[in-house]
């Protein structure tokens, strides 16, 4: 090679060097030297596969014998560079031959092929997306915003910054960006849950399948892009090309590297979860129920006593007020006395038998702030004549905040009923002189947490893993309901409970935690 044409290979951009029959480098451009690293002399005269670690796909003697036999070879070749980088580069090889026709050297152009095999990838991960998106047993959807985007940024243009207050007053804005969002493509899963079996009638727009009901939905779900979030999901009824509608799990992601707006939406259908959550929630009911029904028939004594308490006065009240008007000088004034006591403990017993009426009552789980103290404070007029009888003394210790949750009343008296029996009945299994059950409630961040302690015996440590399963008892008379149905209680007001023991000797400790209402006003409604 002429010193000119090594001059001309500096020129060139793509690595090229020359070497001869033995492996040796016989001409190392500047492009060479870029890429590897190695500069002209320290190339020079170096056998190159050694110099550069090569690894073929095929056995370098064979590659040879290609080249010779056909001129040229091209393939990828590993390598390492001078700082010892290793890198993936693509060659083509060409045989130089003399004026007989002998080849006399190899000339190898490279160049890095990171950019070949990064494509590569990319088309594959597009190919295994493809396959994923037709095969999952998921309604996917793949959804263009582009035009409704465009839409934003002319409001945005405008002046709109707090889009979720102009949605609010511009329904019909939402109604437009449906219609201006493109269904492009669905899987066929979609087309089975959504369609008539013809994928084409679910391309275009995206409108026929959002009901009124659900454009909040809709909206939260622009929200959410606009806020430049990655995903937003939720529960909502979405319709199916004939008009019916479903129950469905909606989730939608905007993947950063998609530009325009693509995003990707999947749909499950829940109707028949919600329908199992709609029985089990009723069965749960019932079950409370139930329970609460044969908690009262336990309690007749302590019932009894609490109607026959301000029944007895009334009576007393009654025969004082009349003696005062029986004398030869009516004494007015104390028989109204007597009367107004007579009052007073009417409404007793009506508040006594409307609480039993309410505990006895089968109808579903309410809602209502409640003051969780109050709660504990009527629980414990239902079981006082049952605890006094057993010598039990409650300290109840209300917290200095007032603990509202959202709650049904009386299925939260039934939790520390449930509760308070297990801890007298625990009290009773021991000799103790101090026979004391603490129940305190605690507001602190975002919980409530109640709990309830006694000085009893303590819970023994291999029962721990069994407390909370359905007829786990101890008790020859006990069915092993009472822990399980405060356990689903507590869960279905989004809180759970734990059973502890207060220390080593001392006795048990159920605390269970509600969480504090999300904005709601802390105003807890009065009890019936
Ligand atoms: N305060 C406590 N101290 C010691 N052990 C307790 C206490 N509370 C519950 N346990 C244990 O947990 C078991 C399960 O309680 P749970 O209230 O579920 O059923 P039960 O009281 O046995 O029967 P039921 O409540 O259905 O009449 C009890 O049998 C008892 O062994
Ligand atoms: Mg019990």
């Amino acid at each position: 090679m002429t010193s000119e044409s090594f001059e001309i290979l500096d020129h060139v951009e793509q690595a090229v060097f020359v070497r001869d029959f033995d492996g040796r480098i016989r001409a190392w451009n500047k492009a060479s030297q870029t890429l590897y690293g190695y500069s002209r002399d320290a190339a020079m005269g170096q056998l190159a596969d050694a110099l550069l670690d090569s690894e073929y796909p095929i056995s370098a003697c064979d590659i040879e014998a290609s080249c010779v036999a056909t001129g040229r070879w091209q393939g990828e070749v590993k390598r390492k560079s001078a700082r010892g980088n290793q890198m993936l580069v693509h060659v083509w090889l060409s045989v130089q031959r003399d004026l007989a026709g002998t080849p006399i050297q190899i000339v190898e152009t490279g160049r890095e092929a990171k950019t070949t095999s990064f494509e590569q990838e990319l088309r594959l991960s597009e190919a295994r997306y493809r396959s994923l998106f037709q095969a999952m047993a998921v309604s996917f959807w793949e959804l263009d915003f582009s035009e409704a985007n465009k839409r934003l940024r002319a409001l945005r243009n405008s002046g709109v910054s707090d889009f979720r207050k102009y949605f609010l007053e511009n329904p019909r804005v939402v109604s437009e960006m449906m219609t201006a969002a493109r269904v492009v493509d669905v899987n066929d899963h979609t087309v089975l849950l959504f369609g008539r079996g013809n994928k084409e009638e679910l391309l275009g727009n995206l409108k026929p399948f959002w009901p009124d009901e659900s454009t909040s939905a809709f909206t939260e779900a622009m929200l959410s892009g606009i806020a430049q979030k990655p995903h937003y999901w939720t529960e909502c009824k979405l319709r199916r090309i004939d008009g019916g509608t479903f129950d469905a799990l909606f989730t939608i992601a905007y993947p950063p590297h998609l530009s325009g707006w693509t995003s990707m939406v999947a749909v499950i259908d829940i109707t028949e979860r919600n329908r199992a959550q709609e029985m089990l929630q009723r069965v749960q009911s019932d079950f409370a129920h139930a329970a609460r029904v044969s908690m009262l028939g336990e309690l007749t004594a302590s019932i009894t006593h609490e109607v026959n308490q301000p029944l007895a006065a009334i009576a007393a009240n009654a025969d004082a007020g009349l003696r005062w008007l029986e004398t030869a000088q009516p004494e007015i004034d104390r028989a109204r006395e007597s009367i107004r006591w007579i009052m007073e403990d009417a409404h007793r017993a009506a508040n006594v038998t409307a609480r039993i009426r309410s505990m006895a009552a089968h109808r579903p789980p309410e809602r209502n702030l409640v003051s969780l103290d109050e709660i504990i404070r009527e629980a414990l007029l239902f079981i006082r004549y049952e605890l006094q009888a057993r010598s039990v003394t409650v300290v109840h210790n209300a917290s200095a905040e007032p603990a509202i949750v959202l709650a049904d009343r009386t299925q939260l008296q039934q939790v520390i009923v449930n509760l308070a029996i297990n801890a007298a009945q625990a009290l009773a299994q021991r000799d103790c002189s101090r026979r004391k059950i603490t129940i305190q409630t605690i507001v602190a961040d975002d919980k409530i947490t109640c709990i309830v302690e006694d000085s009893g015996p303590g819970i023994h440590p291999d029962h721990f893993a069994h407390l909370f399963d359905s007829f786990f008892t101890t008790k020859q008379e006990g069915m092993g309901m009472g822990l399980p149905i405060c356990r689903s209680i507590v869960e279905a007001h989004g809180g759970f409970i734990r059973a502890g023991n207060v220390n080593l000797s001392g006795g048990a400790r159920f605390s269970f935690i509600l969480p504090v209402p999300n904005g709601e006003p802390r105003t807890p409604q009065a009890s019936p």
